[in-house]
């Protein structure tokens, strides 16, 4: 969590590419978050602008103190290449 006071100023971006480039070089083949809230429009942007995908969300699954119920995203991004075997359209 980066601290109220520093917020917006390339903290949050710093740490999540340090993260992805440590699970890179240790060879973890993707990192995936279980919960990030879907109205965590900041988390949310900071994530995808790095490469995570949403896989899916999970409706209603966070008791929000303002905006009542709302859903938990799983986000996820792919550290590797992942080989789908020969290309089926030879090159000439
Ligand atoms: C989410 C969090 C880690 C972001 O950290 P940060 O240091 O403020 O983020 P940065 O300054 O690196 O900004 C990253 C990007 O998010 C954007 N952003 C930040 N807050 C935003 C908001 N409330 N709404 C929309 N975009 C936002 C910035 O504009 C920036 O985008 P850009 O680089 O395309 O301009 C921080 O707000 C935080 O700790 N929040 C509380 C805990 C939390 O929500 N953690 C995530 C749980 S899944």
């Amino acid at each position: 969590m980066v601290d109220h006071a520093v917020r917006g100023t390339g903290a949050g971006r710093a740490l999540v590419e340090d993260m992805i480039d440590w699970a890179g070089r240790q060879g973890y083949a993707a990192i995936q978050f279980n919960a990030v809230v879907d109205t965590n429009a900041g988390a949310v942007h900071l994530y995808e602008s790095l490469g995570f995908v949403t896989l899916g969300v999970a409706p209603g699954a966070f008791r929000h103190p303002q905006l009542g119920d709302v859903g938990l995203r799983i986000m996820w991004r792919e550290l590797r290449r992942v080989e789908t075997g020969p290309d089926p359209e030879p090159r000439a």
